[in-house]
């Protein structure tokens, strides 16, 4: 899975925006963006809709990341769920397809479901989003360890995923999917200690703030921009290589949890 995708939360839903949100991503595969995350629920499938436009002709080397609803996770609610998203992505499979939060169906069913998919060709990985340590444990175990990823609420304002939850992902290989990784541009890109490590990188506060997520072992990040000049430099924050000096008084500014915290949802 590459380390830089595309959000794409919000777009999709004004049919007048369509064929412009389609150019703002045809413009990020042309810049070398592979990863593309979506969910059935952005847009209620616009967003699955718009990407099925975009990739159109261009599927080929694109890691396509997709969620369906807890509500959706029955054995035949997700293969059902699946089958509509595949037909808005115009595809034949989605590279990584995650149940987007915990929710009250037997997760064994949700599992047979995804491995079913799997065996079809249909999906080619499978994960969970928003899942702290105790709803991971719920998951069957021989599916632990498989899981393609866990999508977390994590930023340097949010460090809730690393009291345990970044750890347990770690240890059994599971990439932490950092979504909005730029706090969706709130005050942290106005913080006075990224700006300063910003100024002796000659960087902006989202490529700090993206630089410091990827510095994170086994992190992805999915910051999202309707705007293909965002996307550059967001995309660029991957040169970036923050030093001790600089990860140092990022944690002073921004400490990890000390206390068990529950993990953030947005
Ligand atoms: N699994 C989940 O429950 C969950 C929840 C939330 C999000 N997600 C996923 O994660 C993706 C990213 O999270 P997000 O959209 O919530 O927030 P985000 O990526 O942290 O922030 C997006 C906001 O930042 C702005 N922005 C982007 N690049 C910028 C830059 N270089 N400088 C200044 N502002 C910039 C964007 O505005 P412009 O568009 O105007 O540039 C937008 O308002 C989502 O799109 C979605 O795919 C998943």
């Amino acid at each position: 899975m590459p380390a830089f995708g595309l959000g794409t939360w919000r777009m999709g839903e004004h049919p007048d925006q369509f064929q412009r949100e389609a150019d703002v991503i045809r413009a990020a595969l042309d810049m070398g963006v592979t990863l593309i995350d979506t969910a059935e629920m952005y847009g209620e499938g616009g967003a699955e809709e718009v990407i099925g436009e975009a990739i159109r002709g261009r599927r080929d080397g694109l890691f396509l990341a997709s969620k369906f609803y807890p509500h959706n996770a029955s054995r035949s609610g997700v293969i059902e769920a699946c089958e509509r998203s595949l037909r808005r992505l115009d595809c034949d499979s989605i590279d990584l397809y995650l149940l987007h939060w915990p929710g009250s169906v037997p997760l064994p069913q949700t599992f047979e479901a995804l491995h079913e998919l799997q065996a079809q060709g249909k999906i080619r990985d499978f994960g969970v989003s928003n899942f702290n340590l105790s709803e991971l444990e719920k998951i069957p175990e021989a599916d632990q360890s498989r899981l393609g990823c866990n999508q977390v609420f994590y930023n340097l304002a949010h460090r809730e995923v690393e009291w345990e939850v970044s750890a347990w992902c770690r240890e059994r290989g599971i990439p932490v999917m950092a979504y909005s990784p730029l706090d969706q541009a709130s005050s942290l890109l106005r913080s006075p200690a990224i700006a300063a490590i910003a100024d002796r990188h000659s960087a902006s506060p989202a490529q700090i703030a993206l630089a410091w997520l990827l510095h994170q072992p086994g992190t992805v990040v999915i910051p999202k921009s309707a705007r293909p000049a965002r996307i550059q430099e967001n995309l660029d924050a991957a040169a970036i290589e923050l030093g001790s000096e600089d990860l140092t008084a990022l944690d002073n500014a921004f400490p990890a949890p000390q206390q068990a915290v529950r993990l953030g949802m947005r």
